[in-house]
């Protein structure tokens, strides 16, 4: 049975304690940080409570689930036993390259060792470690235990190997892959992120709409179909098939794109307008309580999204 390792715990490594131990593997935990890890077991217990009452835990019960996290003093005894570690320490460099350094003699040289990475291609921070065919990145997008996506971006010298495994498990615990064939800034889901920010400053900067209409646009517009389908799938469905769809607004886009083209910065004035809006929506105070309502949507749409796709809508 694979054994997973989960090194960093806060935000992410969290919530992949969930999607390793609900999939029905031992998983160990490290964090310097007790209280950190004292808050990852905290937050898997209440979400699992969530995913039980929406039938999101294939028919076991949240204690079930739990008793496989096993919190650990050291990294040496998160990892010594460990097929595949996924690793979500803060984003910065030298932390990343201090710890893959510890990690090389520590970590089994047939494991798998997955950082969580947002930007930082894995060839910046492993390039100096003994075994760095180990390593590639496994990016999720957060929380992971409801977000299924993960992308996979192996560094030049990640072994062919390491990269069929990890495919296979993401696909066994439930998660989505996609595989980039090469590293490349931001990879593929924040590049579009990017795309679609970019452009939302900017009707905002421009005065042509309220940042709330630009949400509105996304969120009981496009979005409504990005749930299910991707912007290719969109167009094909959209007209008699891409070429076809190509050919009446294909040039209508590619205008807009060439408006689009100068990237603009995100200034203060214009971030403090899109802060004051997004403040009259939701109070400061209300943040984490409307995070918790975005997890419970997100539950509740991943169920009927299973349901849909398995034809029991
Ligand atoms: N937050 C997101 O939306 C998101 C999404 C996808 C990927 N990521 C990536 O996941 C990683 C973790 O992000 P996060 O948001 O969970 O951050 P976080 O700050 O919530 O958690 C980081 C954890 O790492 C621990 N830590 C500090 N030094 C460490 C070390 N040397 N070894 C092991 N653990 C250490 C901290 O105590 C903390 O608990 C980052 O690389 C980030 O880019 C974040």
């Amino acid at each position: 049975m694979t054994k997973i390792a989960l090194v960093g715990c806060g935000l992410v490594g969290g919530s992949w304690a969930l999607v390793f131990a609900r999939a029905g593997f031992d998983v160990t935990l490290y964090d310097p940080s007790p209280a950190s890890l004292d808050a990852a077991l905290d937050f898997a217990r209440s979400s699992s409570s969530t995913l039980a009452e929406l039938d999101l835990l294939n028919g076991q019960s949240p204690s079930e689930v739990i008793s496989r996290l096993k919190p650990v003093r050291n990294l040496a005894e998160a990892v010594h036993h460990a097929d595949y570690i996924q690793e979500s320490a803060p984003e910065r460099l030298a932390i990343k390259q201090a710890l893959y350094k510890e990690l090389a003699p520590l970590a089994k040289m047939d494991a798998v060792i997955a950082s969580s990475t947002s930007a930082l291609p894995a060839s910046s921070f492993t390039a100096e470690m003994e075994g760095r065919e180990r390593c590639l990145v496994v990016h999720p997008i957060n929380p992971p235990h409801l977000i299924p996506l993960v992308e996979i971006i192996p560094a030049p010298w990640t072994a062919p190997t390491v990269v069929e495994r990890t495919d296979a498990l993401m696909k066994q615990v439930g998660q989505v892959p996609i595989r980039l064939n090469r590293e490349i800034a931001g990879f593929v889901a924040n590049r579009l992120q990017s795309a679609i920010l970019s452009e939302a400053f900017r009707l905002v900067e421009d005065g042509i709409c309220s940042a709330n209409d630009v949400d509105t646009a996304v969120a009981d517009g496009l979005g409504l179909r990005w749930f299910f389908m991707g912007p290719f799938e969109t167009m094909d469905l959209n007209a008699q098939g891409v070429a076809d769809y190509c050919a009446k607004f294909g040039s209508t886009y590619y205008g807009l794109a060439k408006e689009q083209a100068d990237p603009r910065e995100w200034s203060g004035p214009l971030i403090a307008t899109v802060e004051k809006q997004r403040r009259e929506k939701t109070p400061a105070g209300n943040l984490d309580a409307r995070k918790a309502w975005r997890d419970r949507c997100l539950a509740v749409l991943l169920k009927a999204k299973s349901d849909v796709l398995r034809g029991n809508a």
